[in-house]
């Protein structure tokens, strides 16, 4: 560690997941590797769970090279839950040993880089897996919610319901005063009801469906699985209040906003206090699909890649 840092017990090395090209889930391997050292305004954590997201299997197949270059070799991961073991310059909101939870850089490792303005701290009964899921769904989920600016009395239609995402979305709306309509398969209709929103199957006449569990109209749309933008905006009679996390194609194509989460979007401070007041609240409620320990990378994006369930899956290293 260098003179900027405060650390205590930090190995030069330690386990992490890389990969070194493009392609398949077997190119994760699990290798030593030094421990990063934090920077102006950043932490490093002592991984305790690292959240497994879609975008971290788009990314290894190669998929977003155009959007979302990185720099290869690769350790993936973009979330986590641990422990504070090293502090760079110019922090002062946190201290080593404490438990925090939010975006992270590299997470699926021992040890991962966070800017600190991306942390809470996990309240203590929170678990580890839990808390390492959070981020990228409650953030997201905050984000559209703003740019869709959906306020109390009004309809929302969720396109993918059940996901990460798309659970935290309900919650959140429902927090705010909205109604929600919200699709998925059938074997998460019982989800969607338990979180307040009126569950539609997706598939052919969907929309048809969705017009009749919404017969009062829909203010607002989210597209969290792609396809179904089109759709919405005619639905709506405009594009300017649908917006699309997944399809970046189809929705310029048709006027509507795409959210990627970039410059000046991050709601990373109001998501994680919105999460813990519903966590405090007693009503929080985004399952665990699977845990994985860290060295079965692969089977998690094997699992992640498949599209369908409920919950986040997470690695323990
Ligand atoms: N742009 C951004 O900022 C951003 C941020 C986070 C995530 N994302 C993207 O958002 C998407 C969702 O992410 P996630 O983490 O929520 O994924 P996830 O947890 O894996 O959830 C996927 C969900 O999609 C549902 N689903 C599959 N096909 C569907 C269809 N045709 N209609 C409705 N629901 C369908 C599945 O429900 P069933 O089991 O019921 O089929 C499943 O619950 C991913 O593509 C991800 O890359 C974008």
């Amino acid at each position: 560690m260098s003179d900027s840092t405060a650390s205590t017990g930090v190995p030069a090395d330690a386990t992490s997941i890389v990969f070194s090209s493009y392609g398949e889930p077997e190119e994760l391997r699990l290798v030593e590797l030094p421990v990063p050292t934090p920077g102006p305004g950043q932490v490093l954590l002592q991984v305790r769970a690292a959240g497994v997201n879609p975008v971290d299997w788009k990314i290894r197949a190669g998929l977003l090279q155009e959007f979302l270059p990185v720099n290869l070799p690769h350790v993936p991961g973009l979330e986590a839950a641990g422990v504070v073991a090293a502090v760079g310059q110019d922090v002062s909101a946190w201290s080593v040993g404490d438990e925090v939870f939010g975006a992270a850089v590299g997470a699926y490792a021992e040890y991962a880089l966070s800017d600190a303005d991306r942390l809470a701290a996990k309240p203590a009964d929170l678990t580890w897996e839990a808390a390492a899921g959070l981020h990228s769904s409650a953030e997201t989920a905050h984000r559209t919610l703003n740019l869709l600016k959906v306020s109390a009395g009004e309809t929302l239609l969720v396109h993918g319901a059940a996901g990460s995402v798309g659970g935290l979305v309900v919650q959140f709306a429902i927090a705010l005063g909205a109604r929600v309509v919200g699709t998925a398969s059938e074997a998460n209709h019982a989800y969607l009801r338990e979180l307040g929103a009126v569950p539609v199957s997706y598939g052919e006449g969907v929309f048809d469906r969705i017009r009749e569990a919404a017969p009062e109209g829909v203010n607002a749309a989210l597209d969290a699985i792609g396809g179904t933008v089109a759709g919405s905006v005619d639905l709506l009679g405009g594009p300017e209040r649908v917006i699309s996390i997944v399809d970046p194609g189809e929705a310029n194509s048709l006027g509507v906003r795409f959210t990627g989460g970039g410059d000046g979007e991050d709601r990373t401070p109001q998501a994680l206090a919105q999460a813990i007041a519903l966590h405090t609240a007693g009503t929080l409620n985004l399952p665990i699909r699977a845990t994985f320990p860290l060295a079965e990378a692969a089977a998690a994006h094997e699992l992640s890649a498949q599209g369908h369930g409920r919950g986040k899956i997470v690695l323990l290293p």
